[in-house]
């Protein structure tokens, strides 16, 4: 397996990762090794970290978790114990067995449940926060998923391992490993709108980074603006203070530093 660790985030999950790398035949935990198919072997996240992870997404009551790669389901069994509807997917049927077990004797079995299967092949929509503890390879392989199947807004927190060119909103430090990543996955505003006075304005965007040209002009003011998406907020910088935005259904709301307002669909 090629690795692409980044710089900023080496800590024991890179090192893990390195190791395994250049030493296949390195014991993990669990009997996880080697399974067809699987993209990281089973390490014991830290409790502080697994915790930490859930306060930096906000897991609570109302949310759907779903931990790809579980383990033996400290993740989802932590975010059931927080109100949360969580699901753990995991290849290997002892892990599966166990986490099962693990989630009856802490008595959240009703709001922890777990798949054996392939996390590659579980329907993310719906879900509003996705763990992740697995190699960089992997993590990329499931970028184009998690932005396709999860609604904007929807947080993913990864130990260790970055996505890429996709850069988190977000990095903690953690007890145990290289860092705690989150990403807010933006709504897709790239493209061109127009106002219901036929004013055009285009909108460009890289993952969460999104820069417009120009306003549209009957808001008087002059660009560019440069700013981020968070979920269906958008936020951007220019010479007259910020430009927000949110997106309702189709419509996109852009509102002045002033309070002026517009409303634009796509064009
Ligand atoms: C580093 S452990 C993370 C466990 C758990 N998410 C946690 O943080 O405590 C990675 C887990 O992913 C599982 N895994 C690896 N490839 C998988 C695949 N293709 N489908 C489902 N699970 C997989 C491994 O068996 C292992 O249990």
């Amino acid at each position: 397996m090629k690795h692409a660790f980044s710089k900023s985030h080496w800590g024991l999950g890179a090192i893990l990762g390195a190791l395994l790398t250049l030493f296949p035949s390195l014991p993990v935990l669990g009997s996880t090794a080697g399974l067809p198919g699987q993209v990281a072997p089973f390490v014991v996240m830290d409790e502080r970290d697994v915790q930490a992870a859930l306060s930096l997404a906000k897991v609570g009551r109302g949310d759907r978790l779903i931990d790809l790669g579980s383990g033996d389901g400290r993740i989802v069994i932590a975010a059931a114990r927080r109100g949360a509807e969580a699901l753990g997917i995991e290849l290997d049927p002892s892990l599966v067995m166990k986490a099962r077990s693990a989630a009856k004797e802490a008595g959240v079995e009703k709001r922890a449940s777990f798949v054996e299967g392939d996390l590659f092949a579980q329907d993310l929509s719906g879900a509003t926060v996705v763990t992740l503890y697995l190699f960089p390879d992997a993590n990329l392989a499931l970028r184009p998923k998690l932005l396709r199947e999860l609604a904007p807004g929807a947080r993913i927190v990864s130990n260790s391992f970055d996505l890429g060119a996709w850069a988190p909103d977000q990095h903690i430090r953690a007890a145990s490993s290289g860092g705690l990543l989150l990403w807010i996955v933006p709504a897709q505003l790239g493209g061109q709108w127009c106002t219901a006075s036929g004013e055009r304005f285009q909108i460009e965007q890289v993952y969460q980074s999104v820069r417009l040209k120009e306003a549209p002009t009957s808001l008087g003011l002059s660009g560019p603006w440069e700013g981020r998406i968070r979920g269906l907020e958008l936020f951007s910088k220019g010479p007259q203070g910020t430009l927000s935005g949110r997106l309702e259904g189709d419509q996109l709301i852009l509102q002045a530093p002033g309070g002026g307002k517009v409303k634009a669909t796509r064009c």
